[in-house]
């Protein structure tokens, strides 16, 4: 597939921890010539603080207040974005996300993801251990909510991350020219 050099499309990663929406986030943006906003990392030089240190200082509720503050300002650049995993938790947020389409939900089941972040100390929501329960929680409850955010589901798994990039540009090439249509 060619390297589109007038950029239209500013896709949006979702999904839960450790799904890949980093890297593969850098790969698309790489592809593209565009930058990639990681939602963390925006969030962390906004606040001066780590993600750790966010949630110990104002709790849950004010990482997600940052997190929405957020969300609102990257929306909309000429860039591919790659959102932390409880993004879809606010409603303002999915509503958000829904009118900058396309958003691409990177999906891998809680058994996959537990061993690639088991003791990622950089992730408070399981710092307490118990990777694999904690994910089957957050599963339950978010795979609803990425669901209706998504204008493309990929399942993770073992695919390769170049695969998984061929098959997100497949999708965003039919979903560009659906929209030229
Ligand atoms: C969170 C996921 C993290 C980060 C924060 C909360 C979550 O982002 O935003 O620790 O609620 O799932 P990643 O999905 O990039 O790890």
């Amino acid at each position: 597939m060619a390297k589109e050099s007038n950029h239209q499309v500013s896709p949006i990663l979702i999904g839960l921890m450790g799904s890949g929406k980093s890297s593969i986030g850098r790969r698309l943006a790489n592809h593209f010539g565009i930058s990639l906003i990681d939602l963390d990392d925006y969030i962390v030089k906004k606040a001066g603080r780590s993600i750790p240190e966010i949630f110990t200082e104002r709790g849950e509720e004010g990482f997600r207040d940052l997190e929405s503050e957020s969300l609102r300002e990257v929306l909309g650049k000429p860039a591919v974005i790659a959102t932390g995993g409880g993004a879809v938790l606010r409603e303002e947020n999915r509503a958000l996300l829904k009118r900058h389409p396309p958003v691409i939900w990177l999906k891998a089941s809680p058994g996959f993801l537990a061993n690639r972040i088991d003791g990622d100390s950089n992730r408070p929501l399981i710092a307490a251990g118990e990777t694999l329960k904690k994910l089957q929680q957050l599963a339950e409850i978010r795979y609803p909510l990425y669901e209706q955010c998504a204008d493309f589901v990929l399942p993770r798994g073992n695919m390769k991350k170049r695969e998984a990039l061929q098959s997100i540009l497949q999708f965003l090439d039919e979903w560009q020219a659906g929209r030229e249509l």
